[in-house]
C-alpha cells in the first residue's frame, strides 16, 4: 500500500501516518510490531528520547534488512537533554543509536519554560549541518509558538500534540495553518482510554469500519499525520487501512461535537 504524504514548509514530505513507538520497550516486541508496519505499509516511525528505544530502530533496520533511506524516523530531545550544548550532545548520541547520519525529523518533546529558547537555537544549528531533514516541536501551545517566533529564524515544521476526536484543539489547528507549520497529532486513539463512545459506534457500523479507522480517519480528514501505536499485527493493520473511504461532511459534523477537552498525557497550557 502507498501511503499518501503531506509536504512541510521546507519541502520534505511525510507520511501522513506513521507508527507510535512510546512504551514499547523490549526489543522482541519493538521489532516484531516494526515489520508488521513496515509490511503493512508504515514507513514513518515515532521514537524520543524519553522512550529509550531509539536503538531497537538500529536493530530493526539490521534485522529486518530495511534501507534506511526508505524509512522516515522521527525523534525528540527530552526534557531532561534541554540547554544548547546538552541539546548537541543528546543529539549526536540519538544519532549514533539509531545507527544514521541523520534523523528525518528532530523535536524538542515539550515547552520547557527557560531552556526552550537555547535548545531551539542548538537545533536550528544541527539542522543546518544535515543532521536533521526537518526540526519542530512538541506539546507546544499557541503561546509558545508565538514566544519561538520572537528569537527563531526556522518555522518549525510540525508541532506534534495531543489531538483525537476527545480533545480537538481547532484553534491551534487555525494557527498552525495560517503559518504554515504541519499538526501531527499524537494519542490519535485517546491512549485508548475512551473506546466506548456511542457516536462514533454508530458511525463505524454506518461505514462497515472499526471504532479506531473512524478515530483515526476524523484527523486524517482534518488533514493532520497521525502516529498510532499498536504492538499488535492485526490492529496495525488495521489503524492503516483508512484509504478506501471518506467519512461524509454530516458524520465530521458529529464527530466534532464530541471534543470535551480530554488529555491523556501532559498537560503543556499552564507553562509559561
Ligand atoms: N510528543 C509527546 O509528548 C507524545 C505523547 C504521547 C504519545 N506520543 C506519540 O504518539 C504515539 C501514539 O500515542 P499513544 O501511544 O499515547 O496512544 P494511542 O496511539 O492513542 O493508543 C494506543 C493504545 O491503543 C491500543 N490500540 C491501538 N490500536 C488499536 C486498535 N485498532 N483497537 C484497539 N486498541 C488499539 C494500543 O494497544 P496495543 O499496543 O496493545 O494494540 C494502546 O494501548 C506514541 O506511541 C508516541 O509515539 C507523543
Amino acid at each position: 500500500m502507498i501511503i499518501p504524504t503531506k509536504t512541510l514548509n521546507n519541502g520534505l514530505r511525510i507520511p501522513v501516518i506513521g507508527l507510535g513507538l512510546w512504551q514499547i520497550k523490549d526489543q522482541d516486541t519493538f521489532i516484531k510490531a516494526f515489520e508488521a508496519a513496515y509490511k503493512a505499509g508504515y514507513r514513518l516511525f515515532d521514537s524520543a528520547q524519553f522512550y529509550k528505544n531509539e536503538q531497537f530502530i538500529k536493530e530493526a533496520i539490521k534485522t529486518l534488512n530495511l534501507k534506511r533511506e526508505d524509512l522516515f524516523i522521527t525523534s525528540k530531545i527530552a526534557v531532561n537533554n534541554f540547554g544548547y550544548k546538552k541539546v548537541k550532545k543528546s543529539f549526536d548520541q540519538s544519532l549514533d543509536k539509531i545507527g544514521s547520519p541523520y534523523v528525518d525529523i528532530m523535536l524538542l518533546h515539550f515547552p520547557v519554560s527557560i531552556l526552550r529558547k537555547k535548545s531551539w537555537i542548538a537545533l536550528e544549528e544541527y539542522y543546518a549541518l544535515k543532521k536533521a531533514r526537518a526540526i519542530g516541536v512538541s506539546n507546544y501551545t499557541i503561546r509558545h509558538l508565538e514566544d519561538l517566533k520572537r528569537y527563531s529564524n526556522i518555522t518549525p515544521a510540525i508541532n506534534q500534540v495531543e489531538l483525537h476526536v476527545f480533545l480537538q484543539q481547532p484553534d491551534l489547528i487555525k494557527y498552525c495553518d495560517d503559518n504554515n507549520i504541519t499538526v501531527e497529532a499524537y494519542s490519535p486513539l485517546a491512549h485508548g482510554l475512551a473506546m466506548d463512545n456511542e457516536e462514533i459506534l454508530k458511525i463505524s457500523k454506518n461505514y462497515n469500519k472499526s471504532y479506531t479507522q473512524i478515530m483515526l480517519k476524523f484527523l486524517l480528514q482534518l488533514g493532520l499525520i497521525i502516529i498510532p501505536k499498536s504492538v499488535n499485527e492485526s490492529r496495525i493493520q488495521e489503524n492503516i487501512s483508512l484509504f478506501d473511504f471518506e467519512i461524509d461532511s454530516r458524520d465530521m459534523n458529529h464527530l466534532r461535537k464530541l471534543n470535551k477537552d480530554l488529555r491523556t498525557c501532559w498537560n503543556p497550557t499552564m507553562v509559561p
